[in-house]
Parts: C-alpha cells; structure tokens; sequence
C-alpha cells in the first residue's frame, strides 16, 4: 500500500533533504508545502502591488501555484513562470512567514495539498502537514536540530548559492521565523503526541535517511 508521510518541523532541520531522498527511495512523490508559501511571496514582491496583508491575500487568490514535474525534478510554477529558484532568495525568505500567517492563503494552499496526497505514495513536509494538512497519514516525523546547527546548514547551502551572510544573521532569522511560525493564531508549528521527534544534530544525512526509512517501515 502506498503510505502518506509527514514530515514537519523548524526551519533548517533538513527537511527538504531528507523527504527528497526518503520519497525517491520509495518512489513517492514528495511535496515541498513551504515553497508553495514562498512562491506567494515570490509573487506579492514580483508584482509590486504592496506587502500589506490585503496585498497579499489579493494576490494569492488570483495565484495558481503548482509542483510540476520536469524530468525527475520537481519545479515549482507561479502560474507559468518556473520559480523554483527565484523562491530561495533573502527577500522571499524574509517576507515568507507573514504570507503563511494568513488565513486565506492558508486555506487555499492546503486544499492543494490535501489534493496532491489524495493517492498516497507522497512524502510532504512543512510545518502543518501532521496537525492539519494530513491529519491521518502513515508516518509523522517531527525533525529538528540545534539552532547553532540550523544556522550552519543554512550558511552552507546560501554559500552554495552565492549568498555570504554572517552566521550569527542567519541564527537570528531562523529564530525569528520560528517564533513566528510556531506563535502564529492559525495553524502553527506543532509537533502533535503521535509524531517520532527526530534530532539530527550530529547526524549524517544518511543516517537521518536511514532512521526514516526505518520508520516507514
Ligand atoms: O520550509 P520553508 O522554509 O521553505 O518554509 C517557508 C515558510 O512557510 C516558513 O516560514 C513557514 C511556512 N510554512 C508553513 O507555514 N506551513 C507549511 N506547511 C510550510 C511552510
């Protein structure tokens, strides 16, 4: 039978990382709910047209956000333009949170996502998918790791990409959207009784691979 996997937790835990490799494994889809956000917020700076919550909530209903398939990559579309890198920028990160604090955006991008998993065989990840998104899945995780960590990581993967930000910045933005995310009225980050918590801190991605694995048994 093809399982429902949930994978939530703070920003910078490896999360992405590890659904992706875990759902190749299985050979199930995996689902990237934050980048949906982003791809919001990609769209609310792209279009000008204000940073208030109206702004937002306007062009978030007019928004078609989809995960698409090129090859074996999924990208992800804001309407027809691929955005799957634009949606990794500072200034979309930095506006991301205030976009997933907002109710109708909320509704609409977990409507999607209940309709992307409704087959099973789908690893998602997020904040919500346990508590909210997929109430019944299969498997929850809720992965975390130290904030020194977290800010590490992050460091490394925006070197890769051409970003220098000091460290301790990007501790502190981490910090800051985890309170954000997980003080947020709707929706928060939770982790719910049920879901195996799983600290990486010290861990390999195999390792971390191989414990999730185990769990989806
Ligand atoms: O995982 P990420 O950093 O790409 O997520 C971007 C933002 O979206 C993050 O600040 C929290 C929010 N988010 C959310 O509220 N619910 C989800 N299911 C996924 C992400």
């Amino acid at each position: 039978m093809k399982k429902t996997v949930a994978i939530d937790g703070p920003a910078g835990a490896g999360k992405s990382t590890i659904a992706k490799l875990v759902a190749e494994k299985l050979g199930y889809i995996y689902i990237d709910t934050g980048a949906m956000y982003r791809a919001v917020a990609w769209k609310v700076l792209d279009t000008g047209a204000g940073t208030t919550d109206e702004a937002i909530i306007r062009t978030a209903e007019k928004l078609h956000v989809s995960l698409r398939f090129v090859g074996d990559n999924v990208r992800v579309f804001a309407d027809d333009t691929d955005v799957t890198e634009k949606i990794r920028t500072p200034e979309v990160t930095a506006l991301v949170s205030q976009v997933a604090q907002l109710g109708p955006v909320r509704e609409k991008m977990v409507e999607l996502q209940r309709g992307m998993a409704k087959d099973g065989g789908v690893v998602m990840d997020g904040r919500d998918i346990a508590s909210n998104v997929l109430p019944n899945a299969d498997v929850k995780i809720f992965l975390t790791a130290s904030i020194e960590e977290r800010a590490l990581r992050r460091w490394k993967e925006m070197k890769a990409k051409g970003y220098e930000e000091p460290i301790e910045n990007l501790a502190a933005e981490i910090e800051a959207r985890d309170k954000a995310d997980s003080e947020r009225a709707i929706s928060p980050l939770v982790r719910v009784p049920e879901a195996t918590l799983l600290d990486t801190t010290g861990m390999t991605i195999d390792e971390v691979v191989a414990k999730v694995m185990e769990l989806c048994g």
